[in-house]
């Protein structure tokens, strides 16, 4: 695993004394994490809830063998780093006026997405529907955002923050900057020791709050879903799953298979329904040059157009543990399962010159499904939710209160 160097280090109020045995002080090795022998602010604020000398696991988490995709690039996961964008990812402190963190729009409860179709923020609703965060490490596609217009998950994290709707740090029209967000941040004796504790020393910048959130992020992971307990006991998806229910299995062999249209224009006679072909098991990612999937519209208005809209978040955890949508789907949070279905049965490529290929024959499949096949499929995906992503304290609120 990571081989990591951490220096002992005392903090004393805003002073570093290093422990004997570490003599390279001078080291101008930025960016190591250090073990924090004492953290007076941090036990404080946090009232036992974050304890330096025993970090919660993020670094060394099981991942399934089956699971490919990582986008994780250069920024490994450590502890300190990702308990440090916790606590970034919790603080209302990072909106212009306290009242707004990442967690107000990405909910545990509700799969780190929103029940709303649009999420506040300190000047308004945002314009699209906020995405769920399971499992953003493991995908194939790269950028982020429903348009994909962030590059990497680490650029992503503080465009929020510069959002003049979400949380307010744009620096036009009057907004302070992200420059001011960091001054602010650096009088609390907590982010202090935190920024020791991820980067060997107190400074705070845009790229350390960046690397620090897109590891907390990439540590959501969800993989004990019942479709994961049926993963593991096959070799290959297209294998029956013991512990699925023959409607569980029908359904996962129609999301698997493509449609077979036979030479009958987008009018499909038999097959599946193709939607591996975008959403792919088993991390149930996007693919990365999907087109459009002909929802068009958008959040605000139902007759404006959005041609925009590539990506979807990994259609893991859906649904609740009870089976009930933790929130509205697609960028438009306009629909509901039944909605989604009635969607991809009958898609029309009218006016839309950016529908994807694999959906756009004979001007819009046509899927033809029966009833079996439509309650099959949403069986299907009510197995791909797990349970511990919805209540472990590592990803909880770490602000006592
Ligand atoms: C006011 C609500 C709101 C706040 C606050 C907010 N987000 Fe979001 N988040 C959204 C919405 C809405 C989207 C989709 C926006 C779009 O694609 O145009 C989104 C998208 C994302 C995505 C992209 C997911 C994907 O799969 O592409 C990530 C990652 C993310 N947010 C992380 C964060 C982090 C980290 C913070 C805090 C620094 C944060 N968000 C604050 C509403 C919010
Ligand atoms: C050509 C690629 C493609 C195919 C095939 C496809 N999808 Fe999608 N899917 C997308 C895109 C792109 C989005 C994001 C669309 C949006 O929000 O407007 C999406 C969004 C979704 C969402 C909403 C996710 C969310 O977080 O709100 C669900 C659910 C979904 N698709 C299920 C399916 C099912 C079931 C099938 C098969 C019947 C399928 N898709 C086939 C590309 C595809």
């Amino acid at each position: 695993m990571m081989d990591k160097l951490k220096k002992h280090i005392f903090l004393l109020t805003g002073m570093l004394v290093l422990s004997a045995c570490n003599l390279d002080v001078e080291s101008n090795q930025p960016d190591e994490t250090v073990i924090l022998e004492e953290s007076p602010a941090i036990d404080l604020v946090f009232d036992g809830k974050i304890d330096p000398t025993n970090l919660s696991n993020y670094e060394d988490q099981f991942v399934p063998n089956y699971i490919d995709e990582d986008n994780t690039g250069f920024n490994d996961i450590s502890d300190e780093v990702a308990t440090l964008g916790r606590v970034l990812f919790y603080d209302t402190k990072l909106s212009v006026d306290n009242s707004i963190s990442c967690a107000s729009c990405h909910k545990q409860e509700l799969a780190f997405g929103d029940d709303l179709r649009q999420s506040e923020g300190v000047n308004g609703l945002t314009g699209r529907h906020s995405m769920r965060l399971i499992n953003a490490r493991f995908a194939e596609e790269q950028r982020f955002f429903w348009d994909e217009r962030a590059n990497t998950l680490e650029d992503q994290t503080t465009m929020p923050i510069q959002d003049h709707i979400e949380m307010g740090f744009s620096g036009e029209n009057g907004d302070p900057n992200i420059d001011d967000l960091i001054v602010k941040l650096s009088g609390e004796d907590y982010y202090q020791e935190l920024f020791t504790m991820a980067f060997g020393d107190q400074q705070i910048t845009e790229v350390r709050m960046q690397n620090a959130l897109a590891q907390f992020v990439r540590s959501i992971q969800s993989f004990d879903s019942r479709y994961d307990e049926g993963r593991m006991q096959v070799n290959n998806n297209n294998q029956n799953f013991p512990n699925f229910t023959t409607q569980e299995n029908l359904g996962k062999q129609l999301f698997m298979m493509p449609p077979d249209f036979q030479g009958n224009g987008g009018n499909r006679i038999g097959g599946g329904l193709g939607c591996q072909g975008c959403h792919r098991a088993p991390e149930f990612d996007i693919n990365d040059n999907s087109g459009n999937n002909g929802v068009i519209n958008t959040a605000a208005d139902l007759s404006a157009v959005d041609l925009t809209v590539t990506r979807a978040p990994s259609l893991r955890d859906l649904f609740n543990q009870s089976g009930a949508l933790n929130g509205p789907l697609m960028h438009t949070g306009r629909m509901d399962v039944g909605m989604m279905i009635e969607h991809y049965n009958d898609i029309n490529a009218q006016d839309n010159p950016d529908l994807d290929n694999r959906l756009a024959r004979g001007g819009g499949q046509n899927l033809n499904m029966t009833e079996d096949e439509k309650a099959a499929l949403v069986a299907f995906l009510k197995t791909l939710t797990g349970s511990d992503v919805y209540s472990n304290e590592k990803w909880s609120d770490p602000f006592p209160g």
